[in-house]
């Protein structure tokens, strides 16, 4: 089964949606579309036979108000999910990210990791990602409940970021 990575096209959103049983996941596969649509990032999906295996979105600024500060032009990997995990989606996709983000003029990139979940922060780092000094964020976000209700998180994250040329700063 070859695993093929690629930004969102209209056909695959509906094909996303089509199969989509989650209010909460379907606003995001509509939302994530909208930004790249815009122009501001982009959709990454991942596919193995025609299935769906893995998404991330890729911003063009931070959702971090202290990182966009001081890196206004770091691009943001958010969201990232493979499933199955360990068959090397995740990978392919934060490399789809790296390449994307460069060929749009970013210098750096960067996402927001749990503190307490050392696995995906593996992966980050064997990538090149490192903690940067300005110390946690928090990734608020709104999760929308399948019986119409929403519910606020605020959950305090670790920055990882990584240049994407040489000898620069961004
Ligand atoms: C994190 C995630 C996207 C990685 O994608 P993946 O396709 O599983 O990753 P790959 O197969 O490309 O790479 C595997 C590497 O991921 C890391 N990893 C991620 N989650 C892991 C876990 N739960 N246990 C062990 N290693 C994990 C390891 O570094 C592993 O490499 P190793 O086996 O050499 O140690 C995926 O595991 C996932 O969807 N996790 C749940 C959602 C999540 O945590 N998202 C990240 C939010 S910051």
């Amino acid at each position: 089964m070859s695993l093929r990575v690629d930004v969102c096209t209209e056909d695959d959103l509906a094909v996303l949606l089509a199969g989509e049983t989650s209010r909460h996941l379907a606003h995001h596969h509509r939302e994530r579309f909208a930004v790249q649509a815009q122009g501001s990032g982009h959709y990454l999906l991942a596919w193995r036979d025609g299935v769906n295996v893995g998404r991330a979105s890729l911003t063009a600024q931070s959702k971090y108000a202290p990182v966009r500060e001081r890196w206004p032009g770091c691009a943001e990997v958010n969201a990232l999910a493979a499933f199955p995990q360990g068959q090397g989606t995740g990978t392919a996709l934060l490399r789809l990210a790296d390449s994307l983000a460069r060929a749009d003029g970013h210098q750096r990139i960067g996402l927001a990791v749990d503190p307490d979940d050392p696995g995906p922060r593996r992966l980050y780092e064997r990538l090149g990602y490192r903690l940067w000094d300005g110390g946690p964020v928090v990734d608020e976000w709104v999760e929308l409940l399948d019986d119409g209700g929403s519910r606020p998180h605020a959950d305090p994250s670790d920055y990882l970021s990584k240049p994407l040329r040489e000898n620069t700063a961004a």
